[in-house]
């Protein structure tokens, strides 16, 4: 048997901290659900003292892990952020902390302003205060891809007689080479006593364009934990990209002496998810899960594939859930019929609930003769988006055309339910609809982004709408919307935008401390 890698999930950490990517609990819960039915090792569900909305998302998901998977929150080597996840993860069956600081010149003298000396004793002490509260400790040496290795060396001993069970050795800025990052990973295995009892975890980067290789490294030389997010989310290039290390010890298992529990069939599902709530589109040469990753364009790659298809083929898409839909739904399926693929899909409703989510499928497939999985999977994530609606666009009829003057009229409800109907002309449809909104709503945002994309294939099939807005605090929000007519789908992105941006910051507003993180 080969050696575990366990596979750590911080997409809810370090993935929300891409700009425009922040969640609510709710959203995070449905990711925390999928990343539970994938069978991840751990979840790293956010960082408690930064706001009460992490807070009450580590709570939350430490209570629906359960068994399944170990829940993490992150805190500085600080007491008083100790104190604050370890209140948080008393839900959690499993709970880990995850202390530490930064260990290279720049964190220490820089940012720090510390001795050397002086991050040890923190070290020790975060390590050592943790340990009151659970067994399971990770320490993070942050950047470590910078540090001088006799000094990672000594903080990582320190780290490891303080009790820390989890050794995280991060390359924050993703500067390391392949090799080299692999080297530091040996010696600390060969130099630190000890540390065969601890789990040796890698965090990578993307600024290079090298954290799945620097994360492959790090398990070759002794690492069995890899920290990673869906899509590669995360502060500026990113982290490590979940699907690739996955797929990546699949395929070369073998040669690395490693494999993963991670079911991959759910990996599509997960990516598509992440990248819905999000409002993060997934470019479409991403490796495993892009929309172009399977594709074969030319002449002579199509002929070698319908040959055979690992021609051209390294992965089965079946094998990463991208195979397609084969079962269609149409208006004369009954609920039953829905249900069961709805339940086959992974999501499953109480019966007072179900009767929307059919009317619901009913106006989809009175538009679309056909329904695909990837639209029911859309019509159930927009329906859980609207759950935490501060605006609900009810009703949307736009006149346009040439030489008219594009004119949208909206009928918006607040969350007081008081019902408002407003009108609007602008330069096009889609002005017309967003200056109506505006009218409506007490908050402004700049659009930034507007991105249009079809679900599945034909005329009539459901558009999805990102948006990205700018809100006065200079952070950017995003939103999604879908329907098949792609004005409304344009007017609901823009709405669910300026939701996020509300809920976003209400949430922030009761923030203990002002912190910055990579
Ligand atoms: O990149 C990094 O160093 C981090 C740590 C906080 C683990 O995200
Ligand atoms: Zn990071």
């Amino acid at each position: 048997m080969t050696r575990k890698i366990a596979i750590f999930d911080t997409t809810l950490r370090d993935g929300e901290q891409s700009p425009g990517a922040s969640m609510n609990t709710e959203e995070k819960l449905i990711i925390a659900q999928q990343l539970i039915r994938m069978n991840v090792d751990v979840i790293e569900a956010g960082f408690p003292i930064s706001s009460p909305g992490d807070f009450r998302s580590v709570q939350e998901i430490g209570r629906l892990a359960g068994d399944s998977c170990v829940v993490c929150g992150l805190t500085r080597a600080v007491d008083k952020d100790i104190d604050r996840a370890a209140q948080a993860l008393k839900t959690a069956k499993r709970p880990r902390i995850h202390t530490g600081l930064g260990v290279s010149p720049q964190h220490i003298h820089e940012k720090l302003r510390l001795t050397e000396d002086q991050v040890v004793e923190r070290a020790i002490h975060a390590v050592k205060y943790a340990k009151q509260y659970v067994d399971d400790v990770e320490f993070y040496a942050e950047d470590a891809g910078r540090a001088d290795q006799d000094f990672l060396i000594r903080v990582v001993q320190a780290a490891v007689n303080a009790g820390a069970t989890v050794i995280n050795i991060p390359d924050t800025t993703g500067y390391q080479l392949p090799e080299d990052f692999g080297a530091r990973i040996k010696s600390l295995a060969d130099n630190v006593i000890g540390i065969e009892n601890c789990t040796i975890s890698v965090h990578t980067h993307n600024d290079l364009g090298m954290a799945t290789a620097l994360a492959l490294e790090g398990v070759k030389n002794g690492a069995t934990q890899v920290e990673c997010t869906i899509n590669g989310l995360g502060e500026r290039a990113g982290n490590t990209a979940l699907e690739e290390v996955v797929m990546a010890l699949k395929m070369h298992g073998d040669e690395l002496n490693a494999h993963t529990d991670v079911v991959t069939r759910e990996l599509t599902r997960a990516s598509r998810l992440v990248s819905r709530i999000t409002g993060m589109n997934v470019q479409a040469n991403k490796a495993i899960v892009g929309a172009n990753a399977f594709a074969h364009s030319s002449g002579i790659h199509q002929d070698g594939v319908l040959k055979a298809r690992d021609t051209y083929e390294i992965i089965d898409p079946a094998d990463v859930g991208a195979a397609g839909s084969e079962i269609v739904l149409s208006a004369r399926s009954g609920h039953a019929a829905l249900r069961h693929r709805l339940a086959e899909l992974g999501y499953t409703f109480r019966d007072d609930e179900f009767d929307d989510v059919y009317q619901r499928f009913l106006e989809i497939a009175d538009q679309k003769k056909e329904v695909f999985d990837e639209d029911l999977e859309s019509m159930v994530q927009e329906r859980q988006r609207e759950v935490t609606a501060v605006y609900t666009l009810n009703a949307l009829q736009v006149t346009c055309g040439d030489p008219l003057v594009p004119t949208a009229t909206a009928t918006i409800t607040d969350e007081l339910g008081v019902k408002h109907v407003v009108c609007s002309t602008g330069t096009g449809p889609v002005d017309a609809a967003y200056k109506a909104v505006d009218e409506v709503v007490a908050v402004h945002g700049d659009l930034q982004e507007f991105a249009i994309k079809a679900i599945t294939r034909g005329i009539d099939a459901i558009g999805e709408v990102t948006v990205r807005i700018e809100g006065q605090d200079g952070r950017i929000y995003s939103g999604r919307g879908a329907d098949t007519d792609i004005i409304v789908s344009s007017a609901k992105a823009y709405v669910n935008a300026i939701n996020r941006m509300i809920t976003t910051q209400r949430s922030r507003d009761g923030k203990e401390v002002a912190v910055a993180q990579e």
